[in-house]
This record gives structure tokens, sequence and C-alpha cells, in this order.
């Protein structure tokens, strides 16, 4: 990340902005269930307000740093913090019951790496479970933002199409201020061994 990065991410304006603007809508008609993965957290802003809504919350961060200083402020906490890349995770198939990316796959400098990352979702997510992300909508500004950065935005009109390509259903995008996404694992949820047998 840049300095203009390194400046607005950790803001408490940008902070306040994930936390009242993009993730209540995400989540408005979520369940998140018990252990979440967040990609790609940076400085955490996302982390802060997730860290309370799941039992447990993993989050992967390729920036060796940014993960290091993550991990010291969660330890001891519900939060788990994982240095390395969200396009191969070590993490079985269906691990988690929800997956969030917020503001990182602009961040990502390949299209191909970029679904890499949706596809690994998917495969993590279990059935029935819930990936949610958010990112910057494609401008000249934001391009003049990203001087010496990576900056590969994604775009709105074909992201629906993608996300189904990887084997996402009950898509919805949504664009407004901001580009937001909701996508589901196919498949049912397996039931708790006690709820199984009641339904038997
Ligand atoms: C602009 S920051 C966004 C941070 C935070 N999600 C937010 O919205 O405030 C993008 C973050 O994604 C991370 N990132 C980029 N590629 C990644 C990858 N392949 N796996 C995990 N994290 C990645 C970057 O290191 C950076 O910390």
């Amino acid at each position: 990340m840049n300095e203009n990065h390194a400046k607005v991410c950790t803001s408490p304006e940008w902070a306040e902005y994930l936390q009242t603007a993009v993730l209540p809508t995400l989540t408005r008609d979520i369940d998140l269930g018990d252990h979440m993965l967040e990609i790609g957290p940076g400085p955490g802003a996302a982390t802060e307000w997730l860290r309370s809504r799941v039992a447990t919350l993993t989050a992967i961060e390729v920036d060796e740093a940014a993960a290091a200083l993550l991990a010291d402020r969660y330890a001891g906490g519900n939060v788990e913090i994982v240095a390395g890349s969200a396009d191969a995770t070590s993490y079985p198939a269906d691990s988690f019951d929800a997956v969030g990316c917020f503001t990182m796959l602009h961040h990502v400098p390949t299209l191909a790496l970029q679904n890499k990352i949706l596809a690994e979702a998917l495969r993590v997510l279990r059935p029935g479970g819930v990936l949610i992300g958010s990112d910057s909508l494609p401008s000249t500004d934001l391009h003049h933002f990203h001087a010496d950065d990576t900056y590969n935005p994604v775009d709105p009109a074909s992201l629906l199409g993608r996300l189904q390509t990887v084997g996402f259903e009950k898509i919805t995008v949504i664009v407004d201020e901001t580009l937001k996404f909701i996508a589901v694992k196919p498949g049912e949820p397996e039931l708790a061994d006690a709820a199984a047998q009641d339904a038997a």
C-alpha cells in the first residue's frame, strides 16, 4: 500500500465509513454464523467490527507487517491472524460459515488472481455459507490515489457473471457510492446432530 492508503485506511473516518455505511448494509439480512474468514484485513477497520459479531474471526493478510500488527492487537482474543495470500489457503473445504473481503480485490494485480481468491473463498465456505464483499468503484481519482501501487479495479458490470462462473449462487451486486456484493455457496448447511435427530 502507498502513503495515501496508510493515511486513509488507518483513519477513524475510514473505520466509521466501513462500520456504519458498508458492513451494516452487507450483513443486514445475513447470518454470519460462528466462524468467519476475512481476506485482506489491512489495518483492521472491518476486523474490529466483525470480531464482536462472530464467535471466531480468522483473517488472512498477505502483508506480513500488517499481519504482525493485527496479531499483536488481537492476541488472546477471538481473532486469529494468518500471514499469507488468500488465493491458496491451507484450510480444508467447508471450514467457514462466512467469508468477507473489503476494499481489497482492487489490490490484487490480475483478474486471474482475483478469480482465484473468489474460488478459494467458495472452497473454504461451508455449503450455504455466504461471501460478503465491497470495493471502491473504478474512477480516475482512485487511479491517481494508487500512484506507485497496485490498482486493478473490479468492473461492477461483470462481477455477477464472475461470481457465478466461480460457482456462487443467489448473488446480489449493489452499486451505489461503492460496490457491494453478497453471494452464497450452493448446498444445504449440514444440520447439527441434535437438530438432525429431531428432524428424523
Ligand atoms: C486497501 S487494504 C483494505 C484493508 C481493509 N480490508 C479495509 O477495507 O480497510 C487491502 C488489503 O488487502 C491485502 N491483500 C492484497 N492482496 C491480498 C491477498 N492475495 N491475500 C490477502 N490479503 C491481500 C493488502 O495487503 C491490504 O492490506
